[in-house]
Order: C-alpha cells, then sequence, then structure tokens
C-alpha cells in the first residue's frame, strides 16, 4: 500500500484533479467554485478524521488498516492541509469573482475563527517535517499539535454543526465529526490516562 510522501503526493494530485474536472465541468463558473468549496470541505473532514483518529484507532483496534493509519498520520495531515489550502483558494476565488454573494455565504465572525484555523493549519504543515519539528522541540510540537487538531475538530463542528438543521445531508458529516471525538476520548479512558488522548496520542511518528 502507498505510505510516506508518496501518500500525500498522490492524494494531492487527486485533489487538484478532482477541483479541476468541478470547474470544467461547469465552465468555470461560481457554481463551480462552490462546488470546489463544499468537494474540498469534505474531502478534508475525511482527511483531518483519519489524521486526528490515527493513534486512538491503533490503539483500540489493531490491525493493518489502523497500523497504516498510525504510521501515516502525519501524511494524511499534511494532505488534508492541501486539500483544506484548495478549500481556501477557491473560497477567494469566490470572494473576487461575486463579493455579495460570498458575504451572503459568511460573515466577519466566520473569517476569524475559521483564519485562527487556518493558522493552526499553517504551522502544524510546516511543522511535520524533521528540520522544522526538531527547531519547535518535541514538547512545543505537542502542544501545537494538541491544542491545533481540537481547534480544527471544533471548526468542522461548528461549519457542520450549523448547516445540519437545514439539510438532513450534514448529518453524515455531523456522525463523523462526533464519532471522531469519541474514538480520541475513549482511547483515552481506555488508557486510564490524559496523556493517552491528549499528549502522547499526539507524539510523532
Ligand atoms: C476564512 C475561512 C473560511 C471561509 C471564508 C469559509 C467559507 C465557506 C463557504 C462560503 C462555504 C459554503 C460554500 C457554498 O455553500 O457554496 C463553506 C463550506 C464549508 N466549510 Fe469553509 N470556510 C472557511 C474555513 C473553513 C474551515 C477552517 C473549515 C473547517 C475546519 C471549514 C469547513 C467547511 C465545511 C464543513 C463546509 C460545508 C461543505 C459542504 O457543504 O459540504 N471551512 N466554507
Amino acid at each position: 500500500m502507498i505510505t510516506g510522501w508518496r501518500l500525500t503526493g498522490l492524494l494531492s494530485l487527486l485533489l487538484v484533479a478532482m477541483s479541476f474536472c468541478l470547474l470544467t465541468n461547469h465552465a468555470w463558473d461560481i457554481e463551480g467554485i462552490r462546488q470546489v468549496i463544499r468537494a474540498t470541505a469534505r474531502t478534508s473532514l475525511v482527511l483531518f478524521v483519519l489524521a486526528f483518529t490515527a493513534s486512538a484507532m491503533a490503539a483500540l483496534a489493531p490491525n493493518a488498516a489502523t497500523r497504516w493509519q498510525r504510521q501515516n498520520r502525519r501524511y494524511l495531515g499534511v494532505s488534508f492541509a492541501v486539500s483544506h489550502l484548495i478549500h481556501l483558494g477557491a473560497i477567494l476565488a469566490l470572494a473576487s469573482v461575486d463579493r455579495s454573494l460570498f458575504w451572503q455565504l459568511t460573515n466577519i465572525m466566520t473569517i476569524l475563527l475559521a483564519g485562527a484555523a487556518y493558522l493552526f493549519i499553517a504551522a502544524m504543515a510546516a511543522t511535520s517535517f524533521d528540520a522544522a519539528a526538531a527547531w519547535l522541540g518535541p514538547r512545543n510540537w505537542r502542544r501545537l499539535h494538541l491544542i491545533g487538531a481540537w481547534y480544527i475538530w471544533i471548526s468542522f463542528a461548528v461549519a457542520v454543526g450549523k448547516r445540519v438543521p437545514f439539510d438532513s445531508f450534514y448529518w453524515p458529516m455531523a456522525a463523523l465529526v462526533l464519532a471522531a471525538a469519541a474514538v480520541r476520548l475513549i482511547a483515552m479512558f481506555r488508557r486510564g490516562g490524559k496523556a493517552a488522548a491528549f499528549g502522547a496520542s499526539e507524539a510523532r511518528g
């Protein structure tokens, strides 16, 4: 099975190809841009959940698949950052093509809170490389990745949760968001200590 940076490269290529197809199918119009925003939000959620739950899944259900997930956590995490970079690019394209629609779909509060998520994503992706991680030190690395991961989880919970009352389509996404937190918390209680779900599960590997 494909692993490591090759996995990130392949997933990034697929994400770019998906976005390109969506834009081409809609003649590069606003609907195409909105499709890219929505599709990358969904790919981001799946990739984030895989990285976020990797250690917990490997502890709770050890098998070949969860071992692969655990070993490739870093590469799944960077792939999530690529997916969300495309989400941001499409948002900026929407803002420049149709400013009034952009403000109908979002507001300043969302931009500030989701913008902070982007700062965490950038910092976490940058420190996924050995040299940057060594520069930060293991203690600060764990802190950054612990706080950042839960902040991003909250961002998904808010983004999905606010859509749930209006469209049942978002129920499965909401279930995935909740399941991800549940898996982390169950692993924490199973291991009988805070370190399992928080500190130790964020240790690099
Ligand atoms: C400044 C930052 C951001 C802005 C301005 C923004 C804007 C938007 C907009 C306008 C949509 C709706 C697109 C449409 O209906 O056509 C959307 C969808 C979404 N965004 Fe973002 N977003 C930002 C960051 C984030 C972050 C950080 C997350 C999660 C970590 C996120 C998760 C989502 C989700 C889950 C959807 C729903 C996708 C769907 O319909 O399935 N966004 N975003």
